[in-house]
């Protein structure tokens, strides 16, 4: 691989900040072939000092141009031009309307897939080596998580969620599905077949994994806000939990007020009800605030918020982690005890080397960025049509588009012919009738795919039925 030479001229009395004027000189450099695959790019240090600029600057402009595919970080051994072939042929927009034939490759918006930048981090190679190299851990990890983990998770919760928790109350689970069958094993000791309040639209696999567990699931239909207070005082009968996803309501993605939220506490602890508190995502903030989780509220029910690496990390590692409270949290603990745990303790060290070293944090802010930009996007690419609803856009890795023609399913079905993966937000429902949209992740694509895969879906979304 050879370095490469880069013209960066930057014009100091430019409007455009310093760092998007290198950021687009590289990417016009990769467009016109000037860069190319086999290409490295010098070491920032070394860029910011021959363009006489902070290193900050040029620390932007890399990460700018990697979340568009761009760039690839190579750790340690720098940064490369992106064996990206399909970037250099030209304009999207020329090509998707040419007779090229569909890339073999699909771009793939099914939500829930978060970047995956973390693995190429050098943070999180070092966190791996560091537990590689820890001796004697030849017996089995804790049922409840290392401490060093349950102590890291903790510390995250009270800087990102606002959450005083003991780290004695901390869980480390295999992630969210883990923690559903493992809440209803809890509450299969008091009644066999639990009752489970559930959104209605919802997350599909937390219907199915806790059904397979052995619950019966209630639904509850919710609009794009979560649950509304006075709803639970029509119910006729009352479950045992309520799973709930307040910050982001998925997959329709608004945020459940706070006066509703009290008037849920209130309603719980008078019915004895354990309160889920689904909380997936909500460190990725892009317009308002994220409200207080539920679980820090000063309230006397019992709530539980079940965390995932999946979202802020990967789902590839099958970790996340619950904070518990009260009576059930005791209940928790002991059948996380009795059950053992799936979670590796390897990878527990790792990660607890990996939060503590304040790697999630940085992470958790590049991926932020990433994801605002493609948001971005997809309002400057669908948000001007008056055909089209777009929704879903405050937070976290996906978006919602709804409207009236054409059928859902047939955009995607079309949509996938011609190499755009994505969901219907049919399969949300469980027994209300759909509306008819679309949900799009743009957490795992590039800022170039997305824009490809938006000038397929409205050129469809144009087509009359
Ligand atoms: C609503 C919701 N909760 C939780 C999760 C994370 O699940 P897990 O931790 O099992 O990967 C997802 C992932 O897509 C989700 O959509």
């Amino acid at each position: 691989m050879s370095e490469a030479e880069i013209p960066i001229e930057l014009d100091r009395t430019s409007p455009a900040s310093l760092s998007a004027q290198v950021a687009s000189q590289l990417r016009s450099a990769i467009l016109s072939g000037l860069l190319q695959a086999e290409h490295t790019l010098p070491a920032t240090r070394r860029l910011a000092t021959e363009l006489g600029v902070s290193r900050g600057v040029v620390v932007r402009a890399f990460e700018q141009l990697s979340g568009e595919g761009f760039l690839e970080s190579l750790g340690t051994g720098g940064t490369k031009v992106a064996v990206r072939p399909d970037i250099q042929q030209g304009p999207i927009e020329e090509r998707a309307n040419s007779s090229t034939p569909v890339h073999a490759e699909v771009i793939d918006l099914t939500p829930g897939r978060p970047s995956g930048s973390p693995f190429q981090d050098r943070e999180w190679r070092n966190a791996w080596k560091r537990a590689l190299a820890e001796q004697g851990n030849t017996h089995l990890p804790p049922a409840l998580g290392t401490l060093a983990l349950r102590e890291a998770v903790a510390s995250h919760l009270a800087v990102s969620r606002g959450l005083a928790v003991e780290p004695e109350d901390v869980i480390i689970t295999g992630g969210t599905s883990d923690a559903l069958h493992l809440v209803v094993a809890m509450l299969r000791g008091r009644r066999n077949n639990p009752r489970i309040l559930v959104e209605d639209p919802g997350y599909p696999t937390a219907r199915r994994v806790m059904t397979a567990a052995g619950a019966q699931i209630q639904l509850l239909p919710v609009d794009e806000d979560g649950l509304k207070s006075s709803q639970l005082a029509g119910l006729k009968v009352i479950p045992d939990a309520v799973l709930i996803t307040p910050s982001h309501q998925y997959p329709l993605g608004g945020r459940m007020a706070v006066q509703e939220r009290l008037g849920l506490l209130k309603w719980a602890d008078r019915h004895g009800v354990l309160v889920l508190e689904d909380d997936y995502d909500s460190e990725f903030r892009h317009s308002r605030m994220p409200l207080p989780a539920i679980a820090s509220l000063p309230a006397q029910a019992d709530v539980v918020l079940l965390g995932t690496f999946s979202k802020n990390l990967s789902p590839w590692l099958r970790c996340g982690y619950l904070a518990v409270r009260g009576d059930a949290g005791r209940r928790l603990k002991a059948a996380r005890v009795a059950l053992d745990t799936p979670v590796a303790g390897i990878l527990q060290s790792a990660l607890a080397y990996y939060l503590q070293g304040g790697g999630l944090s940085r992470h958790i802010a590049r991926a932020r960025r990433e994801y605002s930009h493609r948001r971005s996007l997809l309002i400057e690419r669908l948000g001007s049509r008056t055909d089209v609803e777009l929704a879903a856009l405050d937070g976290g890795l996906h978006a919602v588009i709804r409207f009236d023609q054409p059928d859902a399913a047939e955009v995607a079905a079309k949509a996938l012919e011609r190499g755009v993966r994505v969901i219907p937000l049919a399969g949300y429902y469980a027994e209300r009738t759909p509306e008819n949209g679309l949900v799009i992740g743009y957490g795992a694509v590039t800022d170039l795919q997305l824009s490809k895969a938006l000038t397929v879906l409205g050129t469809l979304l144009s087509e009359q039925p």
